[in-house]
């Protein structure tokens, strides 16, 4: 198996995404020793904004397409996806390799792979909240790539110290729920 880990968090040691990210792969890794871990490494090792000449460069696509398992962070900055993480979609929901257009409408290409969104907000987003545009918008693209992802939330991050441990212990409850 070969598992893609990647987190686009701009807060490095105080990242609380990176943290719920970590934890999948631990337990992806614990399942099966032997899989292969593909790093990326969104802030540090930042992509492009999409340009067409970013077109000819699938070695990105390339990586989501031979990975079993995705493990994405997604932290909420700004009531959106960090613009790293919008940059690597980007170069993933391509026409003709992970989705296309039919008679019957868009088809998605890229099923078969399972995908697990670390999602950590500083608030709390009831489901269709107006201004919830991470995991709405994750859970949308990657339908439309014929992907459902599984999500694990860390919220009320920026609330104060006690809902940030609380937030953080959610999280890592729901990637354990995930992993039984
Ligand atoms: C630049 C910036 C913008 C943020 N914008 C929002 C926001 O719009 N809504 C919100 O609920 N939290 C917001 N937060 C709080 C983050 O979502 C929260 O700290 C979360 O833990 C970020 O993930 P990370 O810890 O992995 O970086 C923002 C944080 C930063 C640093």
């Amino acid at each position: 198996m070969t598992i893609l880990h990647i987190d686009s968090s701009i807060t490095g040691e105080n990242s609380v995404s990176r943290v719920l990210t970590g934890s999948v792969v631990d337990k992806l890794r614990a399942v099966d020793p032997q899989a292969a871990i593909v790093r990326r490494d969104l802030a540090s090792e930042p992509l492009e904004h999409l340009t067409l000449d970013a077109f000819a460069d699938t070695s990105v696509l390339d990586e989501f397409l031979a990975a079993d398992t995705v493990v994405i962070g997604a932290p909420m900055y700004n009531f959106a996806l960090a613009s790293q993480l919008k940059s690597w979609l980007d170069r993933i929901l391509v026409a003709g390799k992970t989705f296309r257009y039919t008679a019957n409408g868009p088809e998605g290409l890229a099923g078969g792979k399972r995908v697990v969104i670390a999602v950590s907000r500083g608030g709390f987003y009831e489901d269709g909240a107006p201004m919830e545009h991470v995991e709405t918008y994750l859970r949308g693209v990657f339908g439309f790539i014929g992907i459902a992802p599984e999500f694990v939330h860390a919220d009320g991050i920026a609330v104060g110290p006690e809902q940030r441990d609380a937030g953080i212990a959610n999280g890592l409850a729901e990637v354990e729920r995930l992993a039984a």
